[in-house]
């Protein structure tokens, strides 16, 4: 079937607006609100016996991957490590006898994914793949595909696939939690509840769109933008600086706040919007400390927030947007809508064609 843009003016948009729909058709396959308990699929392997669990992707997909090693070592406290398909397929990483490697890939295709699940593979690893193409060769290639029910995307720049993907991974990592003891009944409650109340989040995040669009303008006429964050939402700097950098055609960097000190303060200007992706969470106290850093030598530091934040930080703000306050464990879910929105609307403003960036494809097949 054709698919439309509805009443969107782009198939970004339209699709931005879909992350509580395909966060939720996810949750739907990945857990049961009502025992407040994830659903995983049969997997051919104990996650007590595993030694280590590798994530690989490209673009942002890898970003997902990035989140679940924070959330698979701190939940379930096993090694992880998560790398780019187009390093890893070439590292000849060695790979434990009993590891599990996970693909993440919106289409399924990726060239430079597809060949790191070819290594692992060849490495003897137990081959998961999550993606929102159910048919595609990586599905073909894996012994579980955990489809994400994102539904088609059509824009270049993926954004309801990585909400999806991330509601994927975070059921697994709850379900390997569990099974190598390593969380309670009670807070792998509290986390489903926490993940089942993501959508509703989400909606509040886009009804508050006029206030992102509104910041958007306020960043778009820069010539560099840095993000920052901390721990779990590190990656969601990455996201917000790919997307503005791929849409808006604005240099934009992603960077772990505290490695700030090491290099990046030397470009904070007047003229250097800092987006920093600050949730309250356990880190919140070292992110306050690197916003007040920015605002001390006279950058621009825009604060992603609850009103926690917001009111401890927002005086020292250039801008600041408002979310909604949430368990810290699906904060980086959240927090991705906010930086796509920034993106989008920065684009829109410098008139790119936002659908159809320059010289960028949907999905690379060839190296
Ligand atoms: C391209 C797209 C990105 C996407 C990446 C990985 O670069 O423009 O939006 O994140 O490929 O694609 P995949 O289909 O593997 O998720």
């Amino acid at each position: 079937a054709l698919i439309g843009k509805g009443n969107h003016r782009h198939f970004m948009l339209k699709e931005m607006h879909e992350h509580p729909e395909a966060v939720s058709n996810t949750l739907r396959s990945y857990l049961d609100p009502t025992t407040r308990a994830v659903t995983p699929p049969d997997l051919p392997f104990d996650w007590k016996d595993v030694p280590r669990l590798t994530i690989t992707a490209c673009g942002t997909a890898f970003y997902a991957a990035l989140i679940a090693k924070y959330w698979f070592e701190q939940l379930a406290r096993l090694p992880v490590e998560a790398d780019i398909g187009s390093e890893f397929r070439y590292r000849e990483a060695p790979m434990p006898a009993g590891g599990v490697c996970i693909a993440v890939s919106q289409s399924g295709e990726t060239a430079d994914t597809l060949a790191a699940l070819r290594y692992a593979k060849t490495q003897g690893q137990t081959i998961l793949s999550v993606v929102n193409v159910p048919e595609s060769a990586m599905a073909r290639e894996s012994s579980v595909v955990m489809p994400t029910l994102a539904g088609p995307e059509i824009a270049v720049a993926s954004t309801k696939a990585l909400t999806a993907q991330l509601v994927v991974l975070a059921t697994l990592a709850i379900a390997a939690a569990r099974a190598r003891g390593t969380l309670s009944r009670e807070r792998e409650a509290e986390l489903v509840a926490a993940l089942v109340e993501v959508p509703s989040r989400i909606a509040e995040v886009l009804n508050n769109d006029d206030a992102i669009a509104a910041v958007a303008h306020r960043i778009a006429d820069a010539r560099d933008v840095l993000y920052l964050g901390r721990g779990v939402c590190y990656p969601i700097a990455l996201e917000g600086a790919l997307k503005l950098k791929e849409l808006s055609y604005i240099h934009a960097e992603g960077y772990p706040a505290g490695e700030m000190k090491h290099g990046p303060i030397a470009l904070i200007t007047e003229e250097v919007p800092v987006v920093v992706v600050a949730p309250t969470d356990s880190l919140a106290d070292k992110i306050a400390s690197n916003l007040e850093q920015v605002h001390a030598r006279g950058g621009k530091p825009v604060l992603l927030s609850d009103a926690a934040g917001v009111a401890r930080l927002g005086a020292k703000a250039f801008a600041a947007l408002t979310m909604p306050a949430v368990d810290p464990f699906v904060a980086p879910i959240l927090y991705a809508v906010p930086v796509q929105l920034l993106a989008y609307h920065a684009a829109v403003a410098k008139g790119t064609d936002v659908d159809q960036p320059r010289n960028l494809a949907k999905s690379v097949v060839v190296e």
